[in-house]
């Protein structure tokens, strides 16, 4: 198969990606599952933006929305790149309504929410399920466009570089090996512009928000092609997750409440019924994430109890039904009226703020490799994301990366490929060789809950290095031993991006925004540390 332009995620990104290259070449887009299966797919909250003069809200302007970015990311921001991103925000909204998204509106002007972190209101939002409006319409748009053909259930295996293929001269991504999961097959996807679009790795933590698919593939897939990888010690806790502990199923543990109900009023209580969060920072319940996730991690501790609570019992009667309704009635369905009593919260991994080393659009250390949203590390979250960022960096990425193609890598300006050998499958594995490999998928993630979490120690970060290694060996084996699955893929992609999660964290002497290790409580300016790059 050939395209001119191959898209591998279809959350925000990848979507917005496609619907607009469709109108210069031939799109196949490919994602692992169902094509609403994402982490944008899933966003709660929002999507931050500051609007013209007269919609947003009086006194905000988007330099502060620089200004609030800038310091979530705790002195780890390229300037350049928040300055290229957060400056379409309102170029993104009218795209996004242009491609049938609709946010709320209060008479006739948007209603606005607030988030940790933020100075202003300037999130938009769709009730509480703002990503699935914007997936869904997205998805409807890029149905009806020539030129793009969508495969779901279609998993990219790894990326086909030149320089594997044995070229000396021109090192450039040329397309990728792509397993059909209904048939087994594997297929060779060729183009010349890859777009990798396949958000984060939460799945590499036993408690997260994010859904089953976030096993870091497009990031593993970069790595094993030769990309630049940094900052992956950032992963960002989200403070409160559902504490459910009769839950039998991964959605009931990880079920979000978003951040936007403390934007509302929602306050965060110890077992005592005491705002704790106060004692930690002048902001409570609405300073920044890493703060917040962290003076719950540390109050858990000191009280020996299992989990805090966030309170919107004070709130009118009606309120929460009417602006939160998927969470309300998700609670309910759990047993819980949020209208009636505290909700139990614990912190959960929610956003990996480092990837694959990218400018703003998304260009990368590899010709032809344009990585966009999550995936992408381009210096906008620095050490710590502000709130409802992500939507708005994976449509802005969308439409610089395919200025950028278009203007250097349009048709005619590259030599063509060599021949692309097909692929080689092994036997199916036994039964029993299947049962033992997928117990590691278990101990990656509880290795990572237990040592890399939100306070980490060097000793902690050895033993994980230590244990993921072999974990890495193993899977090894099996991938080169056996046929492959989606599975085996999934897996070996959650061990390199653990792994590339604990060099990182290793290499970071310091504590900066979401890094916070008891060996170097402080952030010492002497010893200031910029971005880390992954060790081979
Ligand atoms: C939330 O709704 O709390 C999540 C928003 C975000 O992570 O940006």
């Amino acid at each position: 198969m050939k395209a001119d332009f191959l898209v591998i995620g279809s959350g925000i990104a990848g979507l917005s990606f496609a619907i607009k290259a469709a109108e210069h070449g031939s799109v196949t887009l490919i994602t692992k599952n169902e094509v609403l299966n994402s982490n944008t797919a899933w966003a709660q909250g929002g999507i931050s933006a500051v609007l013209p003069e007269a919609l947003r809200d009086p006194g905000d302007t988007v330099e502060k929305h620089i200004s609030d970015t800038i310091d979530a990311g705790a002195g780890l921001c390229n300037e350049h790149a928040v300055r290229a991103i957060i400056g379409e925000g309102e170029q993104t909204i009218d795209e996004l309504v242009s491609w049938g998204s609709d946010f709320d509106q209060k008479g006739d002007r948007y209603s606005l929410g607030r988030e940790g972190g933020h100075s202003n209101r300037r999130v938009l939002h769709s009730k509480d399920t703002t990503g699935h409006e914007i997936a869904s319409s997205l998805l409807e748009t890029a149905l009806k466009t020539p030129g793009l053909t969508i495969l779901a259930d279609h998993m990219a295996i790894d990326l086909i570089t030149t320089d594997k293929l044995g070229s000396v001269t021109d090192d450039r991504v040329v397309g990728a090996y792509v397993l059909e999961k209904a048939t087994g097959e594997v297929h060779i996807l060729h183009a010349d512009r890859v777009v990798l679009a396949t958000g984060g790795c939460g799945k590499i933590y036993l408690y997260t928000t994010n859904p089953d698919s976030a096993t870091g593939d497009g990031i593993a897939m970069a790595w094993r092609a030769g990309a630049r990888i940094a900052n992956m010690e950032f992963i960002q806790f989200h403070p409160t997750c559902f504490y459910n502990p009769a839950a039998t199923g991964p959605e009931a543990r990880s079920f979000l409440i978003s951040e936007a109900l403390r934007g509302e009023g929602a306050v965060l209580l110890n077992d005592k019924g005491e705002d704790f969060t106060l004692g930690y920072d002048e902001r409570g319940s609405l300073a920044p994430r890493d703060i917040v996730a962290r003076s719950i991690d540390t109050e858990i501790k000191k009280t020996g109890a299992s989990c805090v609570y966030l309170d919107v019992t004070h709130k009118p009667a009606g309120f929460i039904a009417e602006r939160f309704p998927f969470i309300y009635r998700t609670l309910l369905e759990f047993g819980h009226d949020a209208e009636k009593t505290p909700i139990p919260v614990v912190p959960a991994a929610h956003y990996q703020c480092g990837g694959v080393v990218a400018k703003p659009d998304g260009s990368t250390n590899l010709r032809g490799l344009f990585v966009i949203g999550e995936a992408a590390c381009t210096g906008l979250h620095g050490a710590n994301r502000l709130a409802s960022n992500s939507l708005l960096e994976g449509n802005v990425m969308a439409r610089k990366a395919l200025a950028t193609m278009i203007t250097h890598l349009g048709s005619g300006k590259l030599a063509p490929a060599p021949p692309i050998p097909e692929w080689e499958h092994g036997d199916t594995a036994p039964p029993d060789e299947l049962v033992n490999i997928y117990h590691n998928w278990d101990e990656i993630r509880r290795t990572m809950w237990d040592y890399v979490s939100i306070v980490r120690t060097d000793k902690r970060l050895l033993r994980a290095s230590f244990r993921l290694r072999n974990l890495a060996r193993e899977v090894r084996d099996f991938y080169w031993g056996y046929r492959v699955n989606s599975d085996i893929l999934e897996l070996r992609n959650l061990v390199t991006a653990a792994s590339l999660v604990v060099d990182c964290a290793m290499q970071r002497k310091e504590s900066r925004g979401i890094h916070y290790t008891l060996d170097y409580p402080g952030t010492d300016p002497r010893f200031r540390q910029d971005t880390i790059i992954c060790r081979p």
